[in-house]
């Protein structure tokens, strides 16, 4: 290698020394009679200086942004009391350029990075990959895969890849589907996630599996979704849910010790799934900050407010003195997120004022006992349906901590395990029972009898939910291994045994080869590096992402096919409709 080292490399010891360096012209600057190249490569940036009567001018007097060069010189830092924390104090003083391809002028210039449109960045995105921000985000990424590689490989765990062709798994989103030119009218799924897989290779007694699995979900995209994503994909036969845990909190402590170099503390507290909805409206709760609900239902049941009055729940949050335009905004939330509306009051010394103060006169004292609510603060109500009534609640508890930067007080990291889910959900719409995990997630043994009764709510699942600092970045369960228990779950959810066959035959009658006790989690690698990395998308540490219409900008997909593509996989197209927004 010409190389010497990368740019980032040089230091002290480099001193009067001729060094080779290369890589792409950040910016050119012409300076009396001087030229400054500032060169990049993946480590940062270097200032050459290029003087009138060196052999290099001709050459260096031809760069442009984004020319490929390599620069022959010697390293000449500025003696220390001397430097000014620019790139000056460390140039390199050049004896030869040569210039090993030149560039077209890029469409964006990479220094405004993130002020540049998403779409633009996104067609160009390996321009865009040439930025600092991106190259340190994908080096993140990949020290955090060579982390959990050492730690799962050293516990014993076997990496195995399963099938992207495959059928239907039960996730619940969308599958992708792939038309098979080999059998006419049938389709591969992509896989939504490994499960089956993994626990049929706990069936085939590999007791400890991982795997960095890309998963496919066709479903609306957000900041933290990609239609297909990494999953850190991992099952462990003869365990129990503590089991799991433990070793999920040395692998995750061990990641972020290894990577950012920060020690989290263990082990990670645990909130039943009740109590994070209940007291702050999300089953991922943001816990950097601690401002929860207080409960005042009975302060006001069967009282004069008629909202409040016969609502299942009445939650209040103790909010900092908001402004009417805040309270407006807040409101919004609420209303967005399912609530009718957003009550509120002040504290004016012993009761309230402004909002629904007319109707809190009885209740002032408790209030003010229960929320320690501060004179001018504000107070918070949403009353309802109790999921409802704390949901909304709950994104307004996220946007206080916006508008207010409650998270940056706490903890750069918290994370803790959401546990207890119910193992069955009642779907308004279609009137009917269905799982909250998916259908192979254990029951409590205690709760079993509950199956088939009107309790058949409140069974807890065996089920449990990474969150850091509000984000779910994992989800798993202990999985049934016991085929009658798995035909109960069926039954609950109204899946026929003949469905039940046509889903999933092939792994019902595997269940029934001696299935060893078992379970597994996986993580969201995306979201996970996009919280260790301060990113606000998974889109900032995946390399070519999709934007939030499903398309990769660079490579125009999806696109339509040519007549002959379709007919030799026997497929027609109906007619291009397309979604609307
Ligand atoms: P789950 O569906 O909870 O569980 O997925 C696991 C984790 O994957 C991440 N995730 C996503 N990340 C980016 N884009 C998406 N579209 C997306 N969907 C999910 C989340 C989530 O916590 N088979 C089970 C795991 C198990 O039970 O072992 C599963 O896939 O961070």
């Amino acid at each position: 290698m010409k190389r010497t080292c990368y740019v980032g490399e040089l230091n002290e010891s480099y001193a009067g020394r001729a060094v080779t360096l290369q890589g792409w012209v950040n910016r050119r600057r012409d300076l009396g009679g001087l030229i400054f190249i500032e060169l990049r490569d993946r480590s940062g940036i270097v200032q050459v200086e290029v003087e009138p009567d060196s052999p290099a001018f001709a050459e260096a007097d031809t760069v442009r942004a984004e020319y490929v060069v390599e620069v022959e010189g010697h390293f000449q830092p500025r003696p220390e009391g001397q430097r000014k924390g620019g790139l000056a104090d460390y140039e390199v003083i050049a004896s030869r350029v040569q210039v090993l391809n030149t560039a077209k002028t890029p469409p964006f210039e990479l220094e405004k990075g993130e002020q540049v449109a998403e779409d633009i960045r996104l067609k160009y995105r390996y321009l865009d990959l040439r930025r600092s921000e991106m190259q340190r985000a994908l080096m993140l990424r990949s020290k955090a895969v060579a982390a959990v590689t050492a730690f799962l490989d050293a516990a014993g765990f076997v990496q195995v890849e399963t099938p992207m062709l495959t059928r239907s798994t039960p996730e619940g989103a969308r599958d992708f589907l792939v038309p098979s030119r080999l059998n006419p009218s049938e389709f591969y799924a992509l896989p939504q996630s490994p499960q089956l897989f993994k626990q049929l290779l706990m069936i085939a007694g590999f007791d400890r599996y991982y795997q960095l699995a890309r998963c496919f979900r066709d479903e609306d995209l957000r900041a933290d979704r990609q239609p297909d994503f990494t999953q850190l994909d991992m099952e462990m036969s003869f365990v129990t849910q503590e089991d799991v845990l433990e070793v999920q909190e040395r692998l995750l402590a061990h990641v972020f010790r290894e990577v950012l170099g920060v020690e989290l503390p263990l082990p990670f507290p645990r909130l039943s799934y009740f109590d994070a909805m209940d007291r702050y409206g999300s089953d991922k709760p943001d816990l950097r900050f601690d401002l929860g609900f207080v409960d005042v239902t009975d302060l006001f049941r069967g009282g004069e407010f008629g909202a409040f009055a016969d609502a299942q729940a009445v939650k209040v949050l103790a909010a900092p003195n908001l402004t009417r335009k805040q309270i407006d905004e807040l409101e919004r939330v609420a209303k967005q997120n399912g609530a009718r509306g957003l009550a509120w009051v002040k504290r004016d010394g012993e009761g309230f004022t402004g909002g629904i103060s007319k109707f809190v006169g009885e209740q002032a004292a408790a209030l003010i006992e229960r929320t320690g609510v501060g004179q001018g603060a504000t107070l918070l109500f949403a009353a309802g349906e109790w999921k409802k009534a704390v949901s909304a609640l709950g994104a307004v508890r996220l946007a206080l901590r916006d508008l207010f930067e409650l998270a940056s007080n706490g903890p750069r990291f918290h994370v803790s395990w959401v546990v207890d889910f119910p193992q069955l959900e009642f779907d308004e719409d279609s009137g009917t029972w269905t799982y909250m995990h998916h259908p192979f997630t254990a029951p409590h043994p205690e709760d079993l009898p509950l199956f088939g009764t009107e309790q058949q709510g409140e069974i807890r699942a065996q089920a449990y939910d990474l969150v850091l600092n509000g984000y779910e970045i994992g989800g798993g369960s202990i999985r049934i291994h016991d085929p009658a228990v798995q035909a109960q779950m069926f039954r609950a959810i109204g899946l026929t045994e003949e469905q039940a066959r046509d889903k999933f035959g092939f792994f019902l009658d595997a269940l029934g080869y001696g299935t060893p006790p078992h379970g597994g989690i996986a993580w969201g690698f995306d979201r996970l590096v996009m919280v260790m990395a301060g990113a606000g998308s998974i889109r900032e540490v995946i390399a070519f992402p999709k934007n939030n219409r499903g398309a990769d900008l660079m490579a125009e997909a999806p696109s339509p096919v040519d007549a002959g593509q379709l007919a030799e996989v026997g497929v027609q197209v109906a007619s291009p409709v397309r979604m609307e927004e």
